[in-house]
Formats: C-alpha cells, structure tokens, sequence
C-alpha cells in the first residue's frame, strides 16, 4: 500500500498525539458504518491502532472494524476535546486508508512498542500477537482551538502521567509567553532555606545552539574516544546528539548557584547543603516538564552539560559562578515519541513500616 507523506499539519500533529482516545468509523462493502473509541497513536506519517486481548465476544479477526477494513480499507479518524467552555472546542479528523499488519513484520514492532510508550496498560497485554491497524491518511481536516492548552479540569496526576521524554520535534516556534511560564513554574520549585540555588539560561538561536552542541560535542567525543567506542558510533551518536540540540526550538540550561547557600565549618555539612540544592534543581526541572506538558508542549532532558560544566559556561559567555547541571528542550512533539520506559510497581518501590 502507498504511503503518503505527511498530510497533517503541525497544529494538527501537536494536538493529535496529545490525544488519549480518538473514534475510528469503518464501512463495509455495503457502505454501512461504523465506528468504535480507540486507543492509538501517531507516528507520522502513519496511525496505529492495536487489537486488544480484552475479553470479546469474538475473535479479532471477526471484530467488525477488522471485517469492514478488509473488505473496504477506506477510514477515518476522529479526535476531539470536549470542555464546557466552548471557545475550548477543537478536533482533529483523519481519511485514510487502513491496513493490517501482520505480527512478523518490523512495523508492527516498532507499532507495539509506540503504543506501549504512550498506554502503560499494554505492557500487559498480549498485543504483539494480533494484527495491528495501521492508518495511512490521506486527507486531514480540523476546526476550533487545536493549540488551547489542555483545559485546567486536567487534574495533576494526568499531567504527571501524560508527561513524557520527547527527543524529535516539529519546526514550530514556541510563544515567548509560553517558555516564561515554564520558567515561572520552575521558580517555585521546593529549596533549601528557600535560597532558589540555581539560575536559567534560555536559548533560542541557532548559532548560541551551534556553539553550545560544539563545546559539548567536544567533550563528548573525548569521553567516547576514552571508552573505546568505534570511530563510526562515535560519530553517530555525536550527530544524533548535535541535531537534537539544533532541532528544539528552545533549549533552557539549568544551573546551580551555590553562593546563597549557608557556609559551614565542616565538610559534611557543606556537602549536604550542595547535595540540597542539586536535589531542589531536580524539582525546578520536574515543575518546568509538568508545567511545559500541562501548557501544551513537550520537553526532554538532557545531562551532557553536567560532565562539561566549564566549557557550557565559556560557550554562552555565563557568570563563571553557575554550574550547567541539564538541559531541557522545549518544543511541540514530532509524532508520539517512539519510546517511553515503563515504571517498577509501588510493592517494589516502597516499604511500609507501620
Ligand atoms: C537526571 C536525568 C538525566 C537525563 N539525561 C538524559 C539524557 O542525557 N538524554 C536523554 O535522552 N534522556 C535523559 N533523561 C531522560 C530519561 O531517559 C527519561 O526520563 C526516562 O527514560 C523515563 O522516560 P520518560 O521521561 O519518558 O518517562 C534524563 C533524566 C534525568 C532525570
């Protein structure tokens, strides 16, 4: 089956894979519809829907959807958001042609483990065994506020769990305003003494990324040289990295600044009040991701500044007294993000001492 290019616009693929559950109407032969919520989600230029093992009356490959795809491969996709508010209002819908895949294929792989990333309940079910649906689209429409925020009902533990690592993203310039209220969610990370130990540089132009990716990608390359990795890793992974700086569209380095912290005589207690701002920077970072996701963007994190802090400072011309700690990258996510790792459950994690 031909693929078509990309036919979804970025508004369009912003709001899409920020969906959780979209409706899929099919037709049979006849012309008859039909149509079910789905689960999905989008690599561009494809759509993949699994077939679950929830207990079902039939099989799946005597689902109706499944029948009507093969009998007419002609779909389409809705995704929408409902608020009260009605200037809130927006969907996305795809036309496309469906096809299944078959379980030996590569596609289907990599469609399983794109839908374990964005649904953790997969990670249980038995989904490589049956076909996926994959959607090629053909034609995409859309109408109201496809780039609103998502609505403040959004309770925080959406948020939390809807957040993820995102490491490609669309050519689209984030509003200034935006970037500002993730800085502002970050101010009111938790600190020891309330001394807010740690400052932000922001960037957003392309020869401060360039100069920037050069001075990592040095030490980088150092580092990699040292471990005995083969000349064409090497080289990969420092132009994997390179294009990933170079690709967001805001990058925002986050550094300690110790000289606020309170000075003891003795070592130990030093080293706690710095180990207090590294965790309080560790809490700036989560409140800038949740904030970003909650606001519409997507975010990563990237530790390369930490293992070349000097060299971070000279290339942006910064107080020497900051100490580069991480980079987040800001922007609107390309597609769902190819992976996410699954978490350990709470019986692992925690112990009750009653
Ligand atoms: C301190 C820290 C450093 C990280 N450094 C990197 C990094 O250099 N590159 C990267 O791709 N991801 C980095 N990550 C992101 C993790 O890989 C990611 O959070 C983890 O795989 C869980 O995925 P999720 O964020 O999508 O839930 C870092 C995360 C933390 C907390």
């Amino acid at each position: 089956m031909k693929v078509t290019p990309n036919v979804l616009n970025q508004e369009q693929t912003s709001f899409l894979v920020r969906r959780r559950v979209a409706r899929l109407a099919t037709a049979d032969e006849s012309g008859k519809p039909h149509a079910v919520p789905v689960c999905f989600a989008y690599a561009p230029p494809s759509i993949y829907i699994a077939l679950d093992e929830k207990p079902k009356d039939v099989p799946v490959s005597r689902l109706k959807r499944v029948r009507n795809i093969l009998e007419n491969p002609e779909v389409a996709l809705v995704a929408d958001r409902y608020a009260e508010d009605w200037s809130l209002l927006a969907f996305v819908m795809v036309r496309g042609r469906a096809e299944l895949l078959d379980p030996d294929t590569g596609e289907h792989a990599a469609a399983v483990r794109l839908l374990r990333g964005k649904y953790h309940q997969y990670e249980t079910m038995k989904i490589e065994e049956n076909p996926v649906i994959a959607i090629r689209p053909e034609k995409a429409a859309s109408w109201g506020a496809l780039d609103e925020p998502e609505s403040s009902e959004a309770q925080i533990l959406d948020t939390i769990h809807g957040r993820r690592s995102v490491r490609r993203y669309l050519p689209r310039k984030v509003p200034d305003e935006t970037v500002d209220q993730v800085l502002e969610a970050a101010r009111w990370a938790p600190s020891p003494h309330g001394r807010q130990p740690w400052r932000f540089a922001v960037i957003r132009n392309v020869q401060t990324k360039e100069r920037l990716a050069d001075a990592m990608g040095e030490e980088w390359r150092a580092n990699l040289e040292m471990d005995g990795q083969d000349a064409g890793i090497v080289e990969k992974r420092l132009e994997g990295s390179r294009r990933r700086l170079l690709d967001a569209p805001i990058l925002v380095l986050l550094c300690l600044y110790l000289e606020d912290l309170d000075a003891y005589p003795d070592a130990e207690r030093q080293r706690g009040e710095t180990t207090m701002a590294v965790q309080s920077l560790g809490a700036a970072a989560q409140n800038a991701l949740l904030a970003a996701y909650d606001l519409g963007l997507d975010a990563g994190w990237m530790c390369a500044p930490l293992f070349c802090p000097e060299k971070v400072v000279e290339a942006l011309g910064l107080d020497p007294k900051l100490v580069p700690h991480a980079l987040l990258t800001l922007g609107y996510a390309d597609g769902d993000p190819p992976k996410r790792r699954g978490r350990k459950g709470l019986d692992e994690l925690v112990v009750y001492r009653d």
